[in-house]
Order: structure tokens, then C-alpha cells, then sequence
């Protein structure tokens, strides 16, 4: 299931954030598919960087839990279905699964494990890019004193698993994976557009605990706070990302 109270609208995702899958590519050379390898795509949201794996030659399935992104990818004439990452119901039918900055909407990160796992043909490779720890640190901790003014607890809606290498590597060893690189990337990100419309994009689960007449001026706030250090004083802003990438494979 999508993280509560997030929805994914593909206009809006395509205006705000056409730079995830931009950012993805590094992650497309770490799985280097060769011509013919049947990929999953884990959350491949408008199918940006599934067209990319299909212009390479791959034979790519993807899946998302949002119907509108899946009708999104499915108008570039991408092969995608609706399911949830953390109840995937393939068998041995990949030679690899792909996933960009679309694990850390998953809380329930041992499920997806395992349904990878179980996806994979043994050879298999899984490769993925995700938010890790330290992630959107700074716009998390505006938004939580922001709330917290409110009354309200971001806690309490927090959709995000940002986890250690250390937590992430053992949780694929532990499944039997052989984890042969993981590490988190520091990746400040220059936005299209203004933070607000970031949050808009991204944080809904927070913004929603606001009732509507007060979003605007929740939204204006976390702005206020962060100008002085996410924002370029030109009208740019960019956001702390912090990055965790990995490529593990399923022994054959
Ligand atoms: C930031 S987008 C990334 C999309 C794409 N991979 C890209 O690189 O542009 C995150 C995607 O994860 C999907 N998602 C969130 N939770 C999911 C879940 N439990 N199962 C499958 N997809 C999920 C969302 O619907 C969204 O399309």
C-alpha cells in the first residue's frame, strides 16, 4: 500500500520531481543489464527510468502501488502493474530487480526482502537507491517543530524508512543475499521549484495533519526556516538528501 495519506499524481510528480529518475542513472551502470535480461522495476512510479532499462535492451516489468503512476508508465507503453512492494508475488522469474527512491516508502523493509528474494532466478541481482540515514534531515526536523507549534506529531505520520547501511545490509544477508557494495551518498539536490512544492509532492503525510486552511501557512513556515540553509538566497532551493545505494545478488 502507498504510505498513508501520500498520493502520487503524475502531472504534478513529473513537474516537481523529473529529477529521481534524472538522479537514477548512476544506479542503471551499477546494474549494467545486458540485452534480453528480464528486470523488475520496484516502484517505478511514471516509468522515467523503466523507458531508460528498456532502451538498453532489458525486458522490464514494472510495479507501483499508485494506479496513476502505473497508468502513467503504462502511456509510455511500459509493461506495469498495481502491487505492493512488500507483497510481491513473483517466482524465480528475473534476472534482476531495480528500485529507485522508492524503498524508504516501504516500512515494512524484511517483506520487500523477501519478496525480492523470491523474484529473483538464484544469480539474480538486486540494486537499489533509496533515502538512508540523515535523509532530508533538516526539512524533516522544520516540519516536526513546525507541527509540534500545532500540537501536532509528525512522529506519529512519519511514511519514511531511512535506514543504516549497516541495518539494510543485514537485513539482505540475513535473507541470504551476498551484499557486494552498500554505502550512503551525501547528494544535496537542487529543486525545479520552490521547497513548498516539494513538500507538496512529497510530504503529504505531514502536511495532511493541518487541517486544509492551514497548510499554506504550515508550508510558508517550514520555508521560513529552512531559507537560511536550503535555500540558494536567489530563489533556488535544494534539499539534504542523503542517499543509501546497494547491489546484492542471490547466489546461484
Ligand atoms: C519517488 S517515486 C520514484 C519512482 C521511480 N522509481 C523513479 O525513479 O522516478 C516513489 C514511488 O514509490 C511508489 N511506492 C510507494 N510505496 C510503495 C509500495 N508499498 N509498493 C510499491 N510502490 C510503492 C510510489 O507510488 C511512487 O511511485
Amino acid at each position: 500500500m502507498t504510505a498513508r495519506g501520500q498520493r502520487w499524481d503524475p502531472e504534478r510528480y513529473r513537474r516537481n520531481a523529473g529529477f529521481v529518475a534524472e538522479l537514477g542513472a548512476p544506479l542503471i551502470d551499477l546494474l549494467a543489464p545486458r540485452p534480453g535480461e528480464r528486470v523488475l522495476d520496484l516502484g517505478c512510479g511514471d516509468g522515467a527510468l523503466t523507458e531508460k532499462l528498456v532502451a538498453l535492451g532489458a525486458v522490464v516489468v514494472g510495479v507501483d502501488s499508485s494506479a496513476e503512476q502505473v497508468a502513467a508508465a503504462r502511456a509510455r507503453g511500459l509493461e506495469a502493474h498495481v502491487a505492493d512492494g512488500q507483497a510481491l508475488a513473483f517466482a524465480a522469474e528475473f534476472d534482476a530487480v531495480l528500485s529507485n527512491a522508492a524503498l524508504h516508502w516501504m516500512t515494512r523493509p524484511d517483506a520487500v526482502i523477501d519478496g525480492v528474494w523470491r523474484a529473483l532466478e538464484p544469480g539474480g541481482r538486486f540494486v537499489g537507491e533509496m533515502g538512508g540515514a540523515g535523509n532530508v534531515e533538516r526539512v524533516k526536523a522544520a516540519l516536526t517543530a513546525a507541527l509540534a507549534r500545532r500540537g501536532l506529531d509528525a512522529a506519529a505520520v512519519d511514511p519514511w524508512y531511512f535506514p543504516r547501511p549497516d541495518d539494510y545490509a543485514g537485513r539482505l544477508a540475513g535473507r541470504g543475499f551476498r551484499v557486494e557494495e552498500i554505502a550512503l551518498i551525501d547528494r544535496p539536490t537542487p529543486l525545479p521549484g520552490r521547497l513548498g512544492d516539494w513538500l507538496e509532492t512529497f510530504a503529504e503525510p505531514f502536511l495532511f495533519q493541518a487541517p486544509a486552511r492551514e497548510r499554506p501557512g504550515l508550508v510558508a513556515e517550514v520555508e521560513g526556516a529552512l531559507a537560511g540553509s536550503l535555500s540558494d538566497g536567489e530563489g533556488g532551493w535544494f534539499v539534504d538528501y542523503v542517499r543509501l545505494r546497494f547491489r546484492a545478488v542471490k547466489p546461484a
